[in-house]
Order: structure tokens, then sequence, then C-alpha cells
């Protein structure tokens, strides 16, 4: 099951609804509620990371060619993608500008799901 996508889409898709409601939870001042779903949050940074090294792992480590490269820049910008919704977070605690964030996060959301859904080939069925 862990050797599938449907382990690794399943984390990231809740990892980035919960990055989403830590972000409402910040902006209405529920600073508990926050902390704790941030944590929770964090949890599922280690699941996407695990699943995704998993998947490269047990199908990528072997590819030549534009594969390689492929599989390689979608598994590097899923890690920036992360790195870019922690950023976000962050900053909007401290009420400093979230720009350099969003931008990362929409380039990398876009290369993510361009190459995952569009270019390599595990695809959703087993
Ligand atoms: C929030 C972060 C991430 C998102 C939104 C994301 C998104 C995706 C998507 C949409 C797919 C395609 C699934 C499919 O074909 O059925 C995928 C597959 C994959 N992801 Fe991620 N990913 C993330 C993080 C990571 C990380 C951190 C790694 C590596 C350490 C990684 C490595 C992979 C690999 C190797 C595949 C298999 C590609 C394939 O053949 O379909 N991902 N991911």
């Amino acid at each position: 099951m862990l050797y599938n996508t449907h382990f690794h889409i399943t984390t990231w898709v809740i990892g980035i609804i919960l990055f989403l409601v830590v972000l409402s939870l910040i902006k209405k001042s529920n600073q508990k509620a926050a902390k704790i779903t941030h944590m929770v949050l964090r949890l599922f940074y280690v699941l996407i990371l695990v699943s995704g090294a998993l998947l490269y792992f047990n199908n990528y480590i072997n590819a030549g060619g534009s594969l390689f490269a492929e599989a390689i820049i979608k598994s590097v910008s899923g890690v920036w993608l992360i790195a870019a919704m922690e950023m976000i977070l962050v900053k909007v605690k401290k009420s400093k500008s979230t720009f350099a964030g969003w931008l990362q996060f929409v380039i990398m959301i876009i290369l993510v799901i361009s190459l995952g859904f569009g270019r390599l080939q595990l695809g959703i069925l087993p």
C-alpha cells in the first residue's frame, strides 16, 4: 500500500487542507487551536516526505534520462512546497509579508501537479 500513490496522495491532500485550516485559525486569532492544528500539520509533512521518498526510491532510483530529471524535479518541488507552506504560516503568525512564500507555493504546486499527474507514470490506479 505504501508503494503505490494512494498513501502519498492521501497525505498531501490532508496536508494542504490542514495548511488552509491553520491559516484561517491564525487569521481568526484562535491561537490555541492554530498551534495544535499546526503540530498535526507538521506530522503530515513527515508523512508526505516519507511516502514521496518511498515512491522515489521504489520506482525511480534507477531511472535514466528525462524520467530521472522529472522524478528529481518532482521530488525537490514537493519538499520545496512543504517549506513554502511552513514559511507562509510562520510569516502570517508574525504579521510579516507572505508574498515570497505564496510565490514559491504557486510555482511549486504547478510543478508538482503537472509533473506528478501529467508526466510521471504511476497514476492513481494500482
Ligand atoms: C505537498 C507536497 C506534495 C504534493 C502536493 C505532491 C503531489 C504529488 C502528485 C500530484 C503526484 C502524482 C500522483 C499520481 O501520479 O497518482 C505525486 C507523486 C509522487 N511524488 Fe509527490 N507531492 C508532494 C511531496 C512529495 C515529496 C516531498 C516527494 C519526495 C521526497 C515526492 C515524490 C513523489 C514521487 C516520487 C511521486 C511518483 C510520481 C509518479 O510516477 O506518479 N512528493 N506527488
